[in-house]
């Protein structure tokens, strides 16, 4: 089996791994969450695999197979947690994009005044927790990031991936866009 194909199959087993994993009060689990974020990014980005990818394991560090952070602790991040996992299998991007999703979503609170009231009850609660709206020197350092539009794209699918028994593509559909994004790593 090729390096790829290897880690292509590691990373569908971690995402199959959460399979029935509750999403904190949500109404889906964490796979059905991420894969229904997946088909957003296809839709909306589908020309952009590593966004696609990027949404797709944004939530990874959940899963048993790589942090098992079921609740984020005061010392442990489930963003950074996966993009720590990411960047030596799917690259800095992707692993960038993955983690901006909670800042994300502290900058899009203090620059939307409508956004707040759009979200979920459970991630409104988890905001607090998470440092509330960014203040002006973290959006100026946020805005430094030439993805920093794409990360805030992800963060909008990531409100919208919650749908109880929407049908979407499943996890092997996947691996056209992982093996894209990791053979790109290394230049083949
Ligand atoms: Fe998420």
């Amino acid at each position: 089996m090729s390096t790829t194909e290897a880690t292509v199959d590691e990373i569908v087993t971690a995402c199959l791994s959460m399979v029935g994993l509750p999403y904190d009060g949500e109404p889906v689990d964490q796979l059905e969450h991420a894969l229904q974020c997946a088909a957003l990014a296809r839709e909306q980005h589908g020309n952009d695999d590593e966004f696609v990818v990027a949404c797709l394991l944004h939530d990874i560090a959940r899963s048993p197979a790589v942090a098992g952070i079921a609740y984020d602790g005061p010392r442990e991040h489930h963003g950074e947690a996966a993009a720590r996992w990411l960047t030596p299998r799917v690259g800095a991007r992707v692993a960038w994009l993955a983690e901006q999703h909670v800042p994300a979503k502290r900058f899009l609170v203090a620059t939307d005044p409508a956004y707040r009231d759009q979200l979920s009850e459970v991630s409104q609660r988890t905001l607090l927790a998470q440092g509330d709206a960014m203040s002006d020197a973290e959006i100026t350092e946020f805005r430094l990031n030439e993805d920093w539009q794409q990360a805030v794209a992800l963060r909008l699918i990531d409100d919208l991936g919650k749908e109880p028994g929407l049908k979407v593509p499943d996890i092997d559909s996947y691996r056209a866009e992982l093996r894209i994004v990791i053979d790109s790593l290394s230049g083949s």
